[in-house]
């Protein structure tokens, strides 16, 4: 059977920056620490008044297009996924295709463009729709190209206002990939919830604590409907799991869920049974609460452990690198976890062809997908030709008061015009507004 995956990825961050424990925390009378050691961030992304969605999408894939040496002809399709979109009915991929089409010889006119929404677990859903249009050799040869794009920006207020986030991830999808290749295996959690929505409106209705946990809950089911497929998940067998990261502090939580799910009936649980004792079985309770007791119990002893904590820091800590300096990019972020674990692999001279990771996709309201992706041979070149440091380290640092001017730039029923705070260079920017009301937008050299 022939290999479908991810040959290349690139990723495009806003180009501006909010200091969480510096700048955030003062503000709001907060202890700094909640922000680095309780959320996990560091600091936020967020477009310059200049960028966008689409600038953001267009920039990553016009990087990627340009290393890989393509030409429009070479792609048969552009999904992008989304939840930041600004239009009903035209999708932000014409937008892209509009985009590229001013850098590349040649157009798009034969490639499949569309947009896909489901919180933040679109970005997985568009790496399936372009993984199975290839596997039905529908393709003719041609790559997908998909790019998560978002603006995560929250109400000023809102509790989610610390984990803002702005940038996107492309990557492209062909036969016989250079990075990863994407397993047949699939595991489902999925269920009609009310934890974040956006009601035809730009910032979020979140119930926050709620939100986390239908994450776990989903999380969980996906995870069980993977192994009724694939067999079960044995925790050294993994090298990374890469999950979708709203903050790391919720990843901190789906990994200790996840550890403990997988070493159940394990030598590891009989290992650890000496130090912190079995894992609570419900057969041996005789009410739920009892045994939700005794679970937190075991997962809070299991926590302090050392070969948790070991585990921990080799297979998921990695994967929050980037994201703990840019905050959450609601459909790139998983995307983006496992950029950071792959970079955090080639820095530590890792040699990570043929091993396994297990990637945990989520969207509010809501869905979980877990699958895995096997780490392709050359996947290092793939990785080395990434910025992602020199991205992070060029973007402005924003005073208080520039956070809270860009913030109103970019919210929808507001009309502010504001300076930009960078200089765009070699990137696509927006350049107004058309007269049906459609945005516009031009390359910078
Ligand atoms: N030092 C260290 N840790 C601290 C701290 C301090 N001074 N102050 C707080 N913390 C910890 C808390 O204990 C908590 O960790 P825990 O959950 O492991 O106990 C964490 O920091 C967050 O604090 P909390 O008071 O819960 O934050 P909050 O109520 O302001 O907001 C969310 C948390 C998740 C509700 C909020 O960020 C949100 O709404 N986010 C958007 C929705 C979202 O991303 N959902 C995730 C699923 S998609």
């Amino acid at each position: 059977m022939t290999a479908v995956g991810i040959d290349a990825i690139e990723v495009w961050t806003g180009n501006l920056k909010l200091d969480l424990p510096g700048t955030f925390a003062p503000q709001k009378g907060e202890d700094p620490e909640k922000y680095t050691k309780g959320l996990g961030l560091n600091a936020s992304s967020f477009p310059d008044s200049y960028e966008d969605i689409v600038t953001m999408a267009a920039n990553a894939a016009h990087r990627l297009m340009e290393r890989k040496g393509l030409e429009p002809d070479d792609i048969g399709r552009i999904d992008v996924a989304t939840e930041s979109a600004f239009d009903n009915s035209k999708p932000v991929s014409t937008y892209v295709a509009g985009c590229l089409e001013q850098v590349f010889d040649g157009d798009f006119h034969h490639a499949n463009k569309g947009e896909r929404k489901f919180a933040c677990i679109a970005g997985t859903q568009s790496l399936d729709d372009a993984y199975n249009w290839i596997k039905a050799g529908r393709n003719r040869g041609r790559a997908a190209l998909v790019i998560a794009t978002d603006t995560a920006l929250y109400a000023r207020g809102d509790a989610g206002e610390a984990t803002q986030g702005a940038g996107a991830v492309a990557m492209l999808i062909t036969e016989e990939p250079g990075l990863v290749e994407l397993s047949t295996e699939q595991g489902y959690g999925s269920a009609d919830e009310t934890d974040f929505l956006k009601p035809n409106q730009q910032f979020p209705s979140v119930d926050g604590k709620r939100s986390v946990k239908v994450y776990l809950a989903r999380m969980r089911e996906a995870l069980e409907d993977y192994e009724s497929v694939a067999g079960d998940v044995h925790p050294d067998d993994l090298a990374f799991i890469p999950f979708h990261t709203p903050f790391p502090g919720m990843v901190r939580k789906a990994g200790l869920l996840g550890y403990r799910h997988i070493t159940r009936d394990t030598a590891i649980e009989d290992d650890l049974a000496e130090e912190i004792g079995r894992q609570p079985r419900a057969e041996a309770f005789d009410d739920e609460e009892s045994y939700h007791d005794a679970l937190r119990e075991y997962m809070d002893a299991l926590k302090g452990t050392e070969r948790y904590r070991e585990w921990y820091a080799q297979t998921i800590d990695p994967t929050l690198e980037v994201s703990r300096e840019v905050g959450n990019w609601y459909t790139g972020s998983v995307h983006l976890a496992r950029t950071s674990a792959l970079k955090h692999a080639l820095e530590a001279g890792r040699d990570l062809a043929g091993e396994t990771l297990l990637v945990g996709s989520y969207g509010s309201g809501a869905q979980a997908e877990i699958h895995a992706e096997t780490v392709c041979d050359g996947w290092e070149a793939e990785i080395e030709a990434l910025n992602v440091d020199e991205q992070l380290a060029a973007r402005y640092d924003m005073s208080w008061a520039d956070y809270e001017q860009i913030h109103d730039a970019h919210n929808h029923d507001m009309d502010v015009d504001v300076e930009e705070f960078t200089a765009p260079d070699a990137e696509f920017v927006f350049d107004g507004w058309g007269r049906m009301g459609e945005r516009k937008y031009r390359y910078v050299d």
